[in-house]
């Protein structure tokens, strides 16, 4: 039986808040296919339970570290022991994040430095940390950032989270430029509306739920395995000749202006 493609080249795969919701949906399908895991992120307990799961439910190697992606020594601090653990190291997902509304001030300048620390900052650091793995890897090597719909247009509830965003597409098209004639290929997602403890304030209410479902094309919210999917195609030989692309994962939200 031939392995599945999906899961080439068979090198370990670190996902930044790979603890919660998108994460772990990356995690879990990366498990599925054979390749072994390291979660990365401040929530240790949840981060675990995720591995766990990789390892019991598809006998995956999975590793687990607690840290905080805006402290960049415990990120380079975090790579030996992964490696230790997992093997080569091929693939890299930056998926950690948080969200703040601005609802006084405009601009807040401690959600705008907590908000770029975690997504922009910790994007760039991580790749710093993590590439001498990625090239040592070889063939194959491939990162993923994990951006938002808010990486391709405004909105005005939370400009540093659309700011973060949108930078974390010019840094992946660099990334690809830069390392690309390395053989590592350097890609983002860009996900609408996904059912996660991130995006449960906005759906509490059963109208604004409905109210945001009906804006979606396909007529649902995404589930985290709908974007976990593409993650794992992306960190595959099955997209070798993908790089620097900014993929779009929304059910149609923003083709349409999300009317
Ligand atoms: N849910 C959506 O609708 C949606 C849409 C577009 C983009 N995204 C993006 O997808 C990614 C995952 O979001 P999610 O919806 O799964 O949210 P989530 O809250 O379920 O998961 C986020 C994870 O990041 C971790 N994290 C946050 N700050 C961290 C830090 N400083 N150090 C280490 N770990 C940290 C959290 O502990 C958590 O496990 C984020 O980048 C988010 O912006 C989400």
């Amino acid at each position: 039986m031939s392995a599945n493609p999906l899961g080439t080249p068979g090198t370990g795969v670190i996902v930044t808040g790979g603890a919660s919701g998108i994460g772990a949906g990356i995690c879990t399908a990366l498990a599925e296919v054979g390749r072994p895991v390291a979660v990365w992120d401040r929530d240790a307990d949840g981060a675990a339970r995720v591995a766990a799961q990789c390892r019991d439910d598809h006998g995956v190697a999975a590793h687990v570290v607690g840290v905080d992606v805006t402290d960049d020594d415990a990120l380079a601090g975090a790579v030996a022991p992964t490696v230790a653990a997992l093997g080569p190291v091929g693939g890299l997902v930056h998926g950690a994040g948080i969200v703040a509304a601005a609802l006084d001030d405009v601009i807040d300048v401690g959600t705008w430095d907590a908000v770029l620390a975690t997504h922009l900052r910790a994007y760039a650091f991580a790749v710093r940390a993590v590439l001498p793995e990625l090239r040592a890897a070889g063939a194959g090597s491939a990162v993923v950032g994990i951006s938002s719909i808010e990486g391709l247009v405004g909105h005005g509830a939370i400009p540093s989270y659309t700011a973060a965003k949108h930078g974390i597409i010019g840094l992946t098209r660099s990334l690809a430029h830069r390392l690309g004639p390395e053989g590592v290929r350097v890609n983002a997602v860009c996900p609408g509306y996904i059912e996660t403890p991130m995006l449960a304030p906005a759906i509490a209410n059963a109208d604004a739920r409905t109210h945001l479902e009906a804006s979606i094309p396909l007529g649902r919210l995404g589930v985290p395995g709908d974007i976990a999917r593409v993650v794992r195609f992306l960190l595959s030989d099955e997209s070798s000749y993908m790089n620097g692309a900014a993929v779009v994962v929304d059910g149609g939200v923003t083709a349409t202006g999300g009317q």
